[in-house]
């Protein structure tokens, strides 16, 4: 490595590297039989996020794996609104639930908020401080740690509908007919975010990252308002708290919308998603960020000639500009592990 800092951050600071930085959002996960191994010792998905020990051994295995050059911090989105009180479980095979859910419960919000504007997050989340902590100090220098959260939309999505949603369309009528609660809703939100990650950042990560992982199909207006000014709000403390963090937005599904997140200047760079044209982000979005993305995670489950053709033409776009190999969403449970290796290796003999 050139720069003892990594190819990971020397990107964020918008140089362009000869090999591109490469890490995989779900990088740790389902798909690799040492997680399963460590999974089954913790109990349930929660209790491993909050077990420190296990959750950076989970952290570091994809590092171990594959030499990434960025480790992802082992948590989850929703473990926020756990810590502002309200009940959040994982059913095997079903995915998230919490409740109450507001979206069908309205008259529960405003006593909820009440109860939020108090709560002390860091009994919740001091777990995961010691989780960067442990990573930090497991990883080499050259490596980089993101933190990461969910953006407020996204987590609140979850908040109202009480569990992950296809169509957040209900959500989003929900806040139009509730919009001084929804309001409410989102500043909290907002302030226990920015809390969240300036901490992640006193403990030890290198870079954070925003999901905004349902940002996809919404009026110009409601993106601005609900998904970009938070994010930016998120983003202004962390930099204010720690100048020098970088920040990277990840508004999953913006599409044209995407030109302003990448205009924002509090966003070091921007993640796209699967759908979007990698030439057409090179002209219009590389100017003014960094981007990173965005293979197919589907094309990693078929592996070979399709897989690396679909990554060359991703950086070949890219060429010359900074920009951080990367998934256009997450990798799926039946991903094969040897494809990612196979995937790596092409990428650095490229470089
Ligand atoms: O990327 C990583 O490797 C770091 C860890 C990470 C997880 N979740 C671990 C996880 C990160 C960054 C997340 C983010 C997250 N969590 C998002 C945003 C990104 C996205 O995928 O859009 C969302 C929406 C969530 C909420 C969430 N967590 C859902 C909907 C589920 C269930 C999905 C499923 O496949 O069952 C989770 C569970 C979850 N989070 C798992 C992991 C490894 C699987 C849990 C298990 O081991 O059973």
């Amino acid at each position: 490595m050139a720069d003892g800092q990594g190819r990971f951050l020397e990107t964020l600071s918008g140089r362009a590297v000869k090999t591109p930085p490469i890490w995989f959002m779900r990088q740790a996960g389902r798909y690799l039989p040492e997680y399963r191994a460590v999974r089954a010792k913790a109990g349930s998905f929660l209790d491993l996020c909050y077990a420190p020990e296990l959750a950076a051994e989970v952290t570091l295995q994809p590092i171990r794996r594959y030499d990434l050059d960025a480790a992802i911090l082992f948590a989850d989105i929703l473990l926020i609104p756990q810590a502002l009180g309200q009940d959040v479980r994982f059913e095997k095979g079903e995915g998230p639930r919490l409740s109450p859910a507001f979206a069908t419960a309205p008259e529960a919000l405003p006593r909820f908020l009440d109860a939020a504007a108090k709560a002390d997050l860091s009994r919740t989340l001091s777990p995961v401080y010691e989780t960067v902590r442990l990573v930090r100090a497991g990883l080499a220098r050259d490596k980089a740690l993101i933190g990461f959260a969910g953006a407020p939309w996204t987590v609140a999505t979850y908040m109202l509908a009480g569990r992950g949603v296809k169509d957040p369309s209900a959500l989003r009528l929900f806040a139009y007919e509730n919009e001084d609660d929804f309001a409410r809703l989102m500043e909290r939100l907002t302030s226990a975010t920015a809390d969240y990650l300036i901490e992640q950042g006193r403990a030890g990560v290198d870079a954070v990252q925003l999901f905004d992982s349902w940002a996809s199909g919404l009026p110009e207006d409601f993106f601005r308002r609900w998904c970009l000014a938070p994010c930016e709000a998120i983003a202004e403390r962390v930099k204010a708290a720690l100048p020098g963090l970088p920040v990277i937005a990840f508004p999953r599904g913006a599409g044209p919308l995407y030109e302003a997140a990448a205009r924002s200047p509090l966003f070091d760079a921007v993640g796209i998603d699967t759908g979007v044209p990698p030439l057409w982000a090179a002209e219009r979005l590389s100017p003014q960020a960094v981007v990173q993305g965005n293979l197919d995670p589907l094309l990693v489950v078929r592996g070979g000639a399709p897989m690396l053709r679909a990554a060359d033409a991703i950086l070949d776009a890219f060429e010359g500009k900074p920009h951080v190999f990367n998934l256009g969403h997450g990798f799926v449970p039946q991903t094969p592990p040897e494809h990612v290796a196979e995937l790596v290796a092409h990428i650095r003999e490229r470089g």
